[in-house]
């Protein structure tokens, strides 16, 4: 599984960008983190002929806070909200919810804006921008123009952004007092898109609720306060929704968690308001996202071709990273996938290669500090970064690292085959957050399917790895 042919256009500023969508039409999409784009090229779901890379436009890398909402631009990385230490007063629901879109591991690349545009009906971030009330600042080289959440989705996949368009920034108003804030969803494991998720909102005047997983794009619906309006209330818009049976669950259990999840959310909203003397009233300091968001390599790395709307730029581009602290130069055409490069490129072959869409976590590496997959992460897009991957772990030849040498002491493989994957996440967490709790080990294994060996004994292994490198 791997994309088609296209060019690939790193955009040095808007205009460039929205240019050069402008000029290729149809044939041209943006690629912002990646994360649901590259499965699609992987897959072959998508076939642009002109791939416009926005993360290194420096006028969208912001996050804004003025008092009355929080701005997120283009390009900011959801792993940059999320870590933001006033979030959870400045935006609760987006505190609450942030840790349950994707994994860490996708987290890492994927932006708050592509999961937007990106609209998939069991998206958490749709969600909350329904339930705020929030809007869509979009822009194309024409026009600039701002839709309102509710407006912003038309169906599965399909929202108001038309063709040369960008979402340019999203914003999401700040917490007010009084107001309570809930969130809750089922899925069938941490990390995995909602079967049902729920978010309200609670004022004085009524509750506002969002679901999303039942429909073809997130629904909300204004409750009344009074609680003993919800069951009836919510028994209706249950009716109403366009439930779809698929793998996961029918339509007829998707309704029943709408009127049982939508209601425990509701009320907690409103317990939630009542006790809402804690919302911060000093806006976010602007911050930008993590410092490889910002590099400033601007260099075109191919163009689509000027003979003929759209036509594949092929040529092969020299990409330069640091790998495993050594700088590495390597000739890819814009299609290769960073993994490819790493394995068959650059030799080295620790990192293993499993399903190729994100999910597995078997070509898991850390690209600047952070647990990515390399997989569905273009090696064009590698420009720049620092990449480590399981060989840079032994601090020398002959000796294993604390975290190894616990795999190896608590049997936390057999096969190995996602060992690699394992330990580059499970050193990232260790090292950046030496107190991360037992849960906070839980959720970042859940982005990694072993097979064989069981996640006790690699629970067990984390853990003493957790303890050895404390003392
Ligand atoms: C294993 C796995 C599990 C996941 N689980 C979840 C989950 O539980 N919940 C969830 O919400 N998401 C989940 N995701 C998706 C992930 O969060 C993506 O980050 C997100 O959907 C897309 O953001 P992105 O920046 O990666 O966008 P990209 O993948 O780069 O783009 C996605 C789409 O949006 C378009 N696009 C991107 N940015 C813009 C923009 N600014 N303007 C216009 N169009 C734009 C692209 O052209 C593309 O069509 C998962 C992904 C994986 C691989
Ligand atoms: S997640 Fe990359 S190979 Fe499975
Ligand atoms: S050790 Fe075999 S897949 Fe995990």
């Amino acid at each position: 599984m791997k994309p088609a042919r296209f060019a690939y256009v790193r955009a040095a500023s808007p205009d460039d960008a929205l240019h050069t969508l402008h000029q290729a039409g149809s044939d041209a999409c943006v690629l912002a983190g990646g994360q649901s784009l590259l499965p699609m090229l992987n897959m072959r779901l998508a076939r642009p002929l002109v791939v416009v890379d926005i993360m290194h436009v420096p006028e969208w890398q912001r996050i804004n806070d003025d008092g009355h909402a929080l701005r997120i631009d283009a390009s900011v990385r959801q792993v940059s909200l999320e870590r933001h230490r006033d979030l959870e007063h400045r935006q609760p629901l987006l505190h609450a919810v942030l840790p349950f879109v994707g994994h860490a591991q996708t987290r890492s690349r994927g932006t708050v804006c592509g999961s937007i545009a990106h609209a998939d009906p069991s998206a958490e971030l749709p969600l909350v921008l329904l339930a705020l009330r929030g809007t869509v600042h979009l822009r194309s080289r024409a026009r600039r123009r701002d839709v309102r959440g509710e407006a912003f989705f038309a169906g599965t996949m399909a929202t108001a952004c038309a063709e040369g368009e960008v979402i340019a920034a999203v914003s999401f108003p700040t917490a007010r007092p009084g107001t309570g804030y809930a969130f809750r969803e089922v899925a069938r494991r941490p990390g995995d898109f909602a079967i049902v998720a729920c978010a309200a909102v609670a004022e004085t005047t009524g509750v506002r609720l969002a679901v999303g997983g039942v429909a073809e794009h997130p629904r909300a619906i204004d409750l009344p306060a009074d609680p003993a309006a919800f069951a009836d209330a919510l028994d209706a818009f249950a009716w109403e929704l366009d439930a779809r049976d698929d793998m996961h669950a029918t339509a007829w259990y998707r309704r029943e968690l709408v009127r049982q999840i939508g209601r425990d959310v509701a009320l907690k909203a409103q317990a939630d308001a009542a006790s809402a003397t804690k919302i911060s009233a000093r806006p976010l300091r602007g911050v930008g996202g993590k410092k490889s968001d910002q590099l400033p390599s601007r260099r075109v790395l191919s163009r689509p071709s000027s003979k003929g709307k759209g036509s594949p730029g092929t040529t092969s581009h020299t990409i330069s990273f640091t790998l495993n602290n050594h700088v590495v130069f390597v000739e890819a055409e814009p299609r290769t996938l960073l993994v490819d490069v790493i394995r068959h490129g650059l030799g080295a072959t620790g990192t293993h290669v499993g399903c190729e869409h994100g999910v597995c976590g078997a070509c898991t590496v850390q690209i600047d500090g952070q647990p990515a997959r390399s997989c569905i992460t273009l090696a064009v897009q590698a420009e720049g970064t620092e990449i480590r991957t399981v060989e840079s772990l032994a601090p020398e030849p002959g000796r294993l690292s604390v975290l190894q040498a616990c795999f190896r002491e608590h049997h936390a493989l057999q096969c190995g085959f996602c060992t690699p994957g394992i330990l580059m996440s499970l050193d990232a967490l260790l090292h950046t957050r030496p107190d991360a709790t037992e849960n906070e080990i839980r959720a970042m294994l859940s982005g990694h399917l072993c097979r064989c060996t069981g996640y006790a004994p690699i629970m067990r292994a984390a853990l003493a790895a957790q303890q050895q490198l404390r003392d």
